[in-house]
């Protein structure tokens, strides 16, 4: 369930980690916070990159009540590096998605 104050907005709002990266790995499920985004994906926030739902999408989540996705996430004590194999998979836009 979400946040069911009536007057909550359960979508997350925009932050920033100050002293961890943030990776999450789309499992399942319908993921409102951000279009574009599908089972199986994995996003990346280093520490102190801005980032929150996709434009618009806060306000569609008002009046939600529960959602049916899926998502693990890990916020790390030290900076990820990324591999190779990761760079060459890297999705270019999802860097941009915010200014939709
Ligand atoms: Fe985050």
């Amino acid at each position: 369930m979400f946040d069911y104050h009536p007057l909550s907005i359960p979508a997350p709002y925009n932050h920033s980690n100050i002293d961890s990266d943030e990776l999450l790995y789309y499992v399942d499920g319908d993921f409102m916070s951000r279009k574009h985004v599908t089972r199986g994906m994995i996003t990346l926030h280093p520490a102190g990159i801005p980032h929150g739902p996709h434009p618009g999408l806060a306000e569609k989540s008002i009046g939600a009540k529960e959602t049916k996705e899926l998502a693990v996430m890990v916020d790390t004590f030290r900076p990820l590096k990324l591999t190779e194999t990761a760079l060459e998979i890297e999705n270019e836009g999802y860097v941009m998605s915010w200014a939709e």
